[in-house]
């Protein structure tokens, strides 16, 4: 494992993913760690990561001079970078020369393993006000920019490296290649860690956790917890029951997709149940949307509950127990929250809106390591089709909280239709990939005037929302072809009679949320 040391900016995630797109598998572990608890892990390679700091400042996160010394290859980046200069008697020095985005960088000696397979002008992009004057001794300097005279340097007899830019990030072009080297050059580590593995590794270490006792998975529709309980199924199938509740604030055909294609693909035991009319009647007269929320999330613990007992009374096991819940977080979320380790007791996820707290399970969650991507590519793996497992997020309250004013069944329909018509028209212009997701939203308690065949209309808008991101932190309104916009709008107002009027969200997160509510 490659441990990355988190000094506190957002970038440790983004190094571990690359890491493994390298192939190598990757850790994150928090800066507070001793250089003897991060070198009791065995790690085989150690990066450290920026961080929002200065070596100089108060408190700052200093690294042991011991990790340096354990024969562990480690590479450090931008802070980390300086941080292992200051720890082995180099210089660094705050000058003024603040560097902040896209740099050139050159390579200053014949290109070093490091550096090999780049240019010797290489665009990097850095984000430094400290720069590291001198090198330590027995480092040699491989590169250095206008702001830094020495941007990167190698020890290759103790295998330590470091650079000031941010190789992990796209606008360093050719910061992989140097990760890279990194890894395979400057650690001896072999390109292994492939999805083939991580199934095998999952179904061995799921079937050890669970032994023959019962668990229950809840699916949402989504890709998460379709390819957790796929992977629980190849691990114990029998002993797995998945439940799907659905809440009537799905879209057109979900819940027959889940049905018949999550079924199809892994044979798993599915109990629908459904909750239509229980959470429709609980939401009568409610517009406000944190009310929504606590509604449909109350109710569908409900609906859990009743449906682990129905589970139980199916298996004849009345009485019984259900030892194991099987939840899809993935490792950001794991990470966020402080990346602990041990599967606690379950208290809320929000992709089951929030179990009760006396609703004692076990955990069961195999993508806690894993990024979005490889989750696609283990659903992939394990033969889920490419509408489950290239699905766009869907939040859990649905659509109830894509419809602007009360929910009822009928604006529940005019919803689904225009939704169903954009999502349509998106995957036929072959743009699915390229937007993050697309909520279509009703703006029911709005009503706008227009005309059609002569007649004065008084229908309501539809807002289209679609929106590119990375992670749904930040997001900007995705540019799509006006065509493409002009057909959705056409069809939805000519097939959808109570819609007159189709609007583009051209707001970006912040300042707007992807969702309306
Ligand atoms: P916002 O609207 O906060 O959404 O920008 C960020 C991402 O989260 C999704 N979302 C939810 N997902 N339960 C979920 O499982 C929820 O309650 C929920 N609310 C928002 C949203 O679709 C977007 O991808």
């Amino acid at each position: 494992t490659v441990l990355v040391v988190d000094y506190g900016a957002q970038y440790a995630q983004l190094i571990a993913r690359r890491v493994r797109e390298a192939r190598v598998y990757s850790e994150v572990v928090p800066h507070s760690l001793t250089a003897a608890e991060i070198l009791e892990r065995r790690p085989s390679a150690v990066i450290l990561s920026g961080g929002p700091a200065s070596v100089y400042a108060d408190g700052a996160p200093s690294v042991e001079e011991e990790l340096f010394a354990a024969g562990v290859p480690v590479l450090g980046i931008c802070y980390g970078f300086q941080a292992m200069a200051h720890a082995l008697g180099g210089e660094v020095a705050r000058t003024g020369d603040r560097e902040y985005g896209k740099t050139e960088v050159r390579s200053t000696n014949a290109p070093h393993s490091l550096l090999s397979g780049t240019d010797t002008t290489q665009t990097t992009w850095m984000s430094h006000s400290d720069s590291v004057q001198a090198a330590p001794a027995g480092f040699e300097v491989l590169a250095s920019s206008d702001g830094a005279p020495v941007a990167a340097f190698a020890d290759a007899d103790r295998r330590l490296y470091g650079v000031q830019w941010h190789p992990e990030v796209r606008h360093s072009p050719q910061g992989q290649k140097v990760l890279e080297n990194f890894l395979y050059d400057g650690a001896g580590l072999t390109p292994e860690w492939t999805t083939g593995n991580i199934v095998e590794e999952q179904v061995a270490a799921i079937r050890e956790q669970v032994g023959d006792a019962r668990a229950i998975c809840g699916l949402s529709g989504g890709v998460d917890s379709a390819v957790a309980a796929a992977l629980v199924q190849r691990a114990i199938g029998e002993q797995l029951t998945c439940v799907f509740i659905d809440h009537g604030l799905l879209r057109e055909g979900e819940a027959e997709q889940v049905e018949r294609d999550f079924v199809a693909a892994t044979g798993a035991k599915l109990h629908v149940a459904d909750g239509r009319e229980r959470f429709l009647t609980a939401l009568e007269g409610v517009s406000d949307p944190e009310q929504k929320r606590r509604i449909i999330g109350r109710e569908f613990i409900r609906a859990f509950e009743d449906a682990e007992a129905a589970v139980l009374s199916a298996a004849h096991a009345e009485g019984a127990k259900v030892e194991f819940l099987v939840q899809g977080t993935l490792y950001p979320d794991v990470v966020e929250s402080g990346g602990g380790e041990g599967a606690a007791n379950i208290k809320s996820h929000h992709n089951v809106g929030g179990l009760p707290e006396d609703m004692v399970f076990q955990l069961v969650e195999p993508l806690r390591a894993l990024f979005k991507d490889e989750v696609r590519a283990v659903g992939a793996e394990l033969g889920l089709p490419a509408e489950i497992v290239q699905r766009q997020p869907f939040p859990g309250p649905g659509l109830g909280i894509r419809i602007i004013g009360e929910i009822t069944e009928d604006r529940l329909e005019v919803l689904r239709r225009a939704d169903a018509i954009a999502r349509e028209e998106l995957t036929a212009s072959g743009l699915d990939q390229d937007v993050w997701q697309m909520p279509v939203v009703l703006l029911a308690d709005v009503r706008s005037v227009g005309v059609q065949g002569d007649e004065r209309t008084y229908g309501h808008p539809i807002v289209l929302r679609p929106v590119s991101s990375e992670d749904a932190m930040t997001a900007d309104w995705s540019r799509l072809p006006h065509d493409l916009l002009s057909r959705i709008s056409n069809r939805i107002t000519n097939e959808v009679s109570e819609v007159n009027r189709v609007t583009l969200d051209v707001t970006s997160k912040p300042p707007g949320t992807i969702e309306w509510e």
